[in-house]
Parts: structure tokens; sequence; C-alpha cells
């Protein structure tokens, strides 16, 4: 697929049919989630796949906000045969950024700005949304409320210095069914509105 044409068919889909995920599709989300760009080359990033029904089922007993209470948001993500989860590790941000050609050994968290470790995590999963759609699937990235990180971290041991920066539903869309989300209260604002050229005034 023509890459303009992945860009602008990329829609979350939040419900799936039966068939399963060909893992050499994941496998190939994952190589390209890596080449995502990172600052200092720091690669903080690591990604859980859950790619079997007892696993996903795990993931959704450990992040839903209430998991006896279906909601169709709920029930449609759930049909998601794979969820990867894209998590940002500051600390090897920190460490990176140590090193002797960086030099903050002071490990100092105000030099940093904005958080790139989630920045780049991001980039990452944007990856992964959009091999989704080269490879014919839909792919839908949510929030995992941040009550849920103890139980989700506990669930499938991972370490405290890593973040889920929130997860990814993966599968063969159900066209135009299940929750629409914003996009069916809200129109994309026009490239004029949110651009500014030269100057932001004017
Ligand atoms: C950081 C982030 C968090 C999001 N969280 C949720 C979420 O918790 N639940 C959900 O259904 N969609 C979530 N979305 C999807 C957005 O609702 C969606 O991207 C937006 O409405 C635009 O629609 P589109 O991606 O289909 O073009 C999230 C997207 C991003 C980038």
């Amino acid at each position: 697929m023509e890459f303009r044409e992945v860009v602008r068919r990329r829609r979350m889909v939040r419900r799936y049919d039966d068939r399963p995920v060909d893992p050499a599709v994941v496998d190939r989300m994952l190589e390209h989630a890596i080449r995502a760009p990172s600052a200092g080359f720091s690669q903080g990033w690591g990604f859980l796949v859950l790619d079997s029904r007892a696993d996903v089922d795990r993931f959704w007993a450990a992040t839903a906000q209430d998991p006896d209470t279906t909601s169709s948001w709920l029930e449609g993500m759930r049909t998601a045969p794979v969820v990867i989860v894209p998590l940002s590790s500051k600390r090897a941000y920190l460490d990176r950024y140590a090193e002797d050609d960086k030099g903050w050994t002071d490990r100092d968290e105000n030099r940093w700005p904005v958080p790139y470790w989630d920045i780049d995590t991001g980039m990452a999963a944007l990856l992964i949304l959009q091999t989704a759609v080269d490879e014919g699937l839909g792919a839908c990235f949510f929030g995992i409320p941040p009550d849920r990180f103890g139980s989700f971290r506990a669930g499938f041991g991972v370490p405290d210095d890593y973040t889920p920066i929130g997860a990814i539903t993966v599968g063969h869309r159900v066209p135009d069914t299940g929750t629409r989300g914003s996009p069916g209260r809200r129109t994309r604002k026009p490239v004029d509105e949110v651009t500014h050229r030269g100057t932001w005034r004017g």
C-alpha cells in the first residue's frame, strides 16, 4: 500500500472479527516499531505482546476499569486477538544521557522539558498502528487507567521502571460497528486551523 494511503486510512478500530492475526504480521509490527527515532538513540522502550486468548483475557482482567461491567467499548475491544503494550523507561534515558558523550551525570529531570521516553515510545506505537493498516488489519491505541498500573505490572511481571504508555488492540476489523469513539462526535481540524506559518499570529 502507498504510504499516503496508509496514513489516510488509519482510524482506530474498536471491534474485530474472529480471524486470528498471522504471527509474522505481529513480528513485522515490532520490526517497524524499533525503527522509530529515539533521543540519543536511547531506545528506552519495551513491548509486551499478548497473542493468546488466555493472555488477552488476563490483560482485560488486570486493566479494565471494571471488568464485570460490560460496556460496548469493552465488549468490542475484547474481541481483539492480539494486544501489544508499549512501555517506556525514563531510567533508560537518564542512564543514556549520563554517558560520556552526553554528560548529564546529575541525572536532573529538569533537563527534560518534555518526556522523551514517552514521545519515542509513542512514535513506535504509531508505527505499529500504521503497519496494521499496511497489512489490511485494524488497531486501536487506548489508555490503561492509572489505578490499574499496579495490577497490570503484577499480572505480567513488568518492572517498576517501565510504564505502559497505553495499549494497542490488533485484529481484523469489523467495518463500521462497535464504538466509534470521539470521531463520532468531533471532526478533524483542517490544516489551516492548526498551522501557523512564519509566526503564530496572523
Ligand atoms: C494518547 C491516546 C490515547 C487514546 N486513548 C483512547 C482510549 O482510551 N479509548 C479509545 O477508545 N480511544 C483512544 N484513543 C483514540 C482516539 O480517540 C482517536 O485517535 C481519535 O479520536 C481520532 O480518531 P482516529 O484515530 O480514528 O483518526 C487514544 C488516542 C491517543 C493518541
